[in-house]
């Protein structure tokens, strides 16, 4: 019963097929090659219009330099406390642009507010040397606590941004579970609501150290290549990121993976409802559910052979704040999560009474 991560699993046949393919032969490097080529034409399509795509391997370096392009040193990156680049990047962000200052925003389940948002900025003031100069606005989708924005609430965050001047980065690490969520196109939720850059995960949903950067504005492409280098993130056989990715969004393969890992989570969290040993923190909107239970269950469940991350920090915050005798637990679905586990865990919950 294996509900860590969406990182735990391996990688869909198909796109370890791809790479098996593309190891014939001898091709340019550096991503002058057909499959990266072939990738950055299919984002385009995915897109609706013409984006500028840059192949990297960790999620990381996908928001430290989406993040870096549109934050000068002195500049302010506003996002969820909680955020990943916030607390899990090491500083990443802050190293990448030299020193960018990230501005942590309060909000429930996982989200910011364009209240919250307006208030961190209240003290920041364009144009005085004296002062930060906010420069981003970076959302999750789906977020850190497991929920989804709406396209309206995207919107209203833009909004702010827009009045404000900044710019709008989206971490999409979990992107295709946020879209299967909403059943909106990737269109929608990027720059027909406001989003400058994109952060495309698809290790989380089954890519072997693929991930991408997503302009909309091909303003910044130069400047995008140069950093990605300096960063250590330019691979030279690009080919086999590529072919990944390449398998990865043909035939929609990264949608039907994404679909089966909110569907695994939503009957996990049926399942779930039904006991009175374990509650959500948070709403269950994608593929990722916290769960809050005493260290009497938790070490019941451990001992029957349930895999999953003791939350560490402060623990929840709003909905449902746990007790002390309480720990809360991350439950993450993946493409490779099957019925069989979830309903195994299921039972196992069930005995507890
Ligand atoms: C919300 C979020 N953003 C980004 C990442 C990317 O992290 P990594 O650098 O490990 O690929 C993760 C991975 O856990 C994540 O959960």
């Amino acid at each position: 019963m294996e509900f860590k991560s969406d990182n735990a699993s391996g990688v869909p046949h198909v796109m370890f097929e791809a790479m098996v393919r593309a190891n014939e032969g001898a091709v340019t490097a550096y991503g002058d090659d057909p499959w990266t080529k072939q990738v950055e034409k299919k984002f385009s399509e995915i897109f609706e219009r013409d984006v500028v795509v840059s192949i990297v391997s960790t999620g990381t370096a996908a928001n430290s330099l989406g993040l870096a392009l549109y934050s000068p040193p002195w500049g302010g990156v506003v996002c969820h406390h909680e955020s990943h680049i916030m607390v899990d990047e090491c500083a990443a962000p802050e190293f990448y642009s030299g020193g960018v200052k990230l501005i942590g925003v309060e909000g429930e389940q996982g989200k910011m507010t364009p209240e919250s948002v307006n208030d961190a900025l209240y003290y920041m003031a364009k144009g005085d040397q004296h002062s930060i100069q906010p420069s981003v606005l970076s959302l999750t989708q789906i977020t850190e606590a497991g929920t989804v924005y709406s396209l309206e609430e995207i919107r209203a965050l833009s909004d702010v941004a827009a009045s404000r001047d900044l710019k709008m980065h989206m971490d999409g690490a979990r992107f295709g579970n946020a879209l299967m969520a909403l059943g909106c196109s990737p269109a929608d939720m990027t720059w027909k609501s406001g989003i400058d850059v994109l952060s495309f995960g698809a290790t989380k949903g089954g890519a072997l150290a693929a991930e991408a950067v997503i302009l909309f504005d091909a303003k910044k492409a130069d400047e995008l290549m140069y950093r990605r280098k300096r960063g250590g993130h330019l691979l030279s056989k690009s080919r086999f990121a590529a072919a990944q990715l390449m398998a990865y969004l043909d035939d929609d393969l990264w949608l039907k993976c994404a679909a089966h890992a909110n569907a695994m989570a939503a009957r996990l969290a049926q399942g779930i409802s039904q006991s009175n040993k374990l509650r959500h923190a948070f709403d269950v909107d994608a593929n990722m559910q916290f769960i809050i239970m005493t260290i009497a269950v938790h070490e019941w469940l451990q001992s029957a052979g349930a895999h999953y991350y003791l939350w560490p920090g402060r623990g929840p915050r709003g909905t449902g704040a746990k007790r002390d005798d309480e720990v809360i637990s991350r439950f993450v679905c993946g493409f490779a999560t099957t019925q069989e586990e979830v309903d195994e865990f299921v039972a196992v919950v069930g005995l507890l009474g």
